[in-house]
């Protein structure tokens, strides 16, 4: 029997959840049992979470934690995260403790450029083309005028367009490269908008648009975060020893791009929690990322770190196009507390707070692999995960954090313990 089927987007929630049992899960009412208990009871809100996509069954929650004590250039702040992994939060939350007691966090935005692309083929004359194009230039920003009237308003807009001859990649292509200042919003709808109107003003005969779209990969909205201290303030033993182990474990990370992405991947644990707990959009902030981390035609660490005339220091600058307003940031209850939480920042403060908690993330990382190893803190956070694996009651569960207290947490530990416990 086919499982496929038309019209599905028109059918009813309920129906659509029925036609999904009976294809997929050989009638078992369970399923829908499943569903129906991560519904909101408030119609307001459920319907919220309906309509921000298609066919919506039910919600899927990720803890929505919250890391306090850090101090961002001079101000205190607690950021929230959205995600699964057990150890983030309470990483984010020793180191920045750590680091408050040491001069905090220093974050500065470098600079602001997002980027979109009208592009096009054509066949003919190069010069011609140059010519056809300085001619239509100022028409082309002319017919963004409506669109861009808002934005010029806030001190955003287009910033430039420029002909780009990228013949020598690919035969007969062009572009229009397009640069812009969106301020506090991410700029999406904003950037493809403008774009659609200049690729419908610049096309004729001789040049066929493919598409205009904006570029997720933005290397000149970018952000540095840092944090530094006297290397002997750094461990309460062995610092210097220990200093110099964390500083090769980022050279590791800039040589050895097996060793870079999984450095990276734990700086993008800060970086996409707090992305998604705002409401921004974490899929466009890793593309960019990981293609910025690979700019030199290597893929490498997106921090760094020294020690020079006995001061370690510790930073990463990183390309991060995020928005404040617009989008799901004032739409997504939570979003929209977490942005109250942070203080309602500008677009280039949420740049500083997320690139922080990604160096934060990458720094609790360093300091246990090159001292303790992660095992030990991550597997006491991930004990609890076991434990309700296993189904055990909350006075087994008790027992057993007391029990692995002071012993080493591995799977097979825990269970072993639970059997011996369930004699
Ligand atoms: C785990 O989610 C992240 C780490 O593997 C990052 C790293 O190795 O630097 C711990």
């Amino acid at each position: 029997m086919s499982k496929t089927i038309n019209g599905f987007s028109k059918l009813t929630k309920d129906e659509k959840i029925n036609w999904l049992i009976e294809n997929f899960f050989e009638g078992d009412t369970n399923t829908k049992n499943i569903l129906s208990q991560y519904w909101n009871e408030n119609k307001i809100i459920q319907d919220l979470h309906d309509d921000f996509i298609e066919n919506t069954i039910s919600n899927y929650y990720l803890p929505f934690g919250i890391a306090p004590n850090f101090v961002i250039n001079g101000k205190d702040i607690t950021i929230p995260m959205a995600i699964e992994e057990s150890s983030v939060v309470a990483a984010a939350s020793l180191v920045a403790k750590f680091w408050s007691t040491r001069g905090g966090f220093k974050a500065k935005v470098i600079s602001t450029t997002k980027i979109g692309q009208v592009h096009f083929m054509y066949e003919g004359d190069k010069a011609e083309l140059q010519n056809y194009f300085t001619s239509k230039k100022e028409a082309l920003l002319k017919t963004t005028e409506d669109i861009t009237k808002n934005m010029r308003k806030r001190g955003g807009g287009i910033l430039d367009i420029e002909l780009r001859d990228k013949t020598s990649e690919l035969a007969n292509y062009y572009q229009l490269h397009v640069t812009f200042e969106t301020v506090d919003s991410m700029g999406a709808n904003f950037i493809n908008s403008c774009l659609e109107a200049m690729a419908n003003k610049f096309r004729n005969d001789d040049i066929h648009i493919v598409m205009s779209i904006l570029s997720n990969y933005v290397p000149e909205c970018l952000v540095r975060a840092e944090v530094s201290c006297k290397v002997e303030n750094l461990y309460a033993e062995n610092s210097e020893y220990l200093a110099q182990k964390f500083v090769e474990a980022v050279q590791i990370a800039n040589v050895e791009p097996h060793r870079a992405v999984t450095h990276n991947k734990g700086i993008m644990n800060g970086i996409d929690a707090v992305v998604i707990a705002t409401g921004n959009d974490f899929r466009a902030i890793e593309s960019c990322v990981h293609a910025y981390a690979a700019k030199d035609g290597k893929y490498k660490s997106l921090s760094n770190a020294t020690i020079e005339n006995g001061i370690f220091k510790f930073w990463i600058e990183i390309p991060l196009a995020v928005g404040t307003v617009g989008g799901l940031t004032a739409l997504h209850p939570l979003s929209k507390l977490a942005m109250e939480m942070l203080g309602k920042p500008s677009a280039k403060e949420l740049m500083e707070i997320i690139a922080v908690a990604g160096l934060a993330q990458n720094f609790a990382a360093l300091r246990a692999l090159t001292t303790t190893g992660i095992q030990k803190g991550h597997m006491k956070m991930h004990l609890t995960n076991i434990i309700k694996g296993l189904g055990a009651s909350e006075a087994d569960k008790q027992f057993l954090i007391n029990y692995f207290e002071n012993k080493t947490v591995t799977h097979n530990a825990v269970v072993e313990a639970y059997n011996n416990l369930r004699k």
